[in-house]
C-alpha cells in the first residue's frame, strides 16, 4: 500500500488569517499520526505566510513518522533545514505571489544550483526528494544529480476541465512513475489530489507516497463542523 504524508500547511493558514495562536498544525499532525499517516509535511514559505520555522522546530521534536520539509533551494533555507534536520526534504519552485507551488522545479534550467543543494542536504543526513512535472528529461536528471525520490506534480491532472486533457494529463503521470521507478528513484505524487482523484491512481504501483494536504484540511473542516458549532451551543446555554 502507498503511503500517506499530510500536509498541514492551511492548518496553520487560518492561524495566520487572525494572527492567533490557534489552530495549532504541531496538534494538527498529531491528529494526522494516530490516524494512520506516514509522514507529515509542512511548506516553510519565504514569505512565512503559513507554517513558521517554530512550527518546524516544533514538528521536529514531536512527529513520530516522517517529517518531509518543502522547500527553495536558497541559501537560507538550506540553514533551516541544515540545523533543524527533518527527515526529508522536498525541494520546490517558490514565486511570492502565488497562491500555491505552481509547476514542478525546473531541473533543467537550475541543475547546478539544484546538484549542489541535493549534495549539501544528503551529506549532512537529509533525503532529498525533488518536486517535478511528469517530464521524462526532468526526471532523467532528478536522477543524474543524486536526488533520492522524486514528487511527480499532479496539479495539471487533478485541475484538468476536460476529460482529454485528464486522460493525457495522466498518461504522462503514468510514463513518469515508471521511468522514475526503473531509475531507482522513489516516486511520490502531489498536488491538488482529492477524495475523487485520488481513484484515478488505482494499480499504479510504482508511486510509493502521496502528498495531500488542502483537500484533507477542508474535509477536517467540514467533518468537525457540527461538533464546533454543538459545543459553542452548549456553552451559549449555560451561561
Ligand atoms: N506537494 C507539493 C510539493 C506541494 O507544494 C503541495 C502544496 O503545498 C502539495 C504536495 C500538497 O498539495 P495539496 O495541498 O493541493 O494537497
Amino acid at each position: 500500500m502507498a503511503h500517506l504524508a499530510v500536509n498541514v500547511d492551511h492548518v496553520a493558514t487560518l492561524r495566520e488569517a487572525r494572527g492567533a495562536k490557534y489552530p495549532e498544525p504541531i496538534a494538527a499532525a498529531i491528529a494526522a499520526e494516530t490516524a494512520g499517516a506516514d509522514g507529515i509535511v509542512v511548506h516553510l514559505r519565504e514569505d512565512r505566510r503559513h507554517i513558521q520555522t517554530r512550527d518546524v522546530r516544533l514538528l521536529k521534536q514531536v512527529v513520530r513518522t516522517k517529517l518531509i520539509l518543502e522547500m527553495a533551494a536558497t541559501t537560507g533555507m538550506l540553514g533551516i533545514a541544515l540545523d533543524i534536520k527533518p527527515d526529508v526534504v522536498t525541494l520546490v519552485p517558490e514565486k511570492r505571489e502565488e497562491l500555491t507551488t505552481e509547476g514542478g522545479l525546473d531541473i533543467i534550467t537550475h541543475q547546478d544550483n539544484i546538484k549542489e543543494a541535493v549534495a549539501t542536504l544528503k551529506n549532512n543526513g537529509i533525503d532529498v526528494c525533488i518536486f517535478i512535472d511528469p517530464d521524462l528529461d526532468q526526471i532523467k536528471i532528478a536522477h543524474k544529480i543524486n536526488a533520492d525520490m522524486i514528487e511527480i506534480h499532479t496539479g495539471a491532472f487533478c485541475d484538468a476541465t476536460s476529460d482529454s486533457i485528464k486522460k493525457a494529463e495522466f498518461s504522462r503521470i503514468v510514463d513518469a512513475a515508471k521511468i522514475g521507478s526503473k531509475l531507482k528513484l522513489g516516486v511520490n505524487a502531489g498536488h491538488g489530489i482529492c477524495y475523487n482523484s485520488i481513484k484515478a491512481f488505482k494499480g499504479l504501483n510504482e508511486i510509493s507516497e502521496f502528498s495531500i494536504g488542502h483537500s484533507i484540511v477542508s474535509r477536517a473542516v467540514m467533518t468537525g463542523m457540527e461538533q464546533a458549532v454543538k459545543d459553542m451551543v452548549q456553552l451559549i446555554k449555560e451561561l
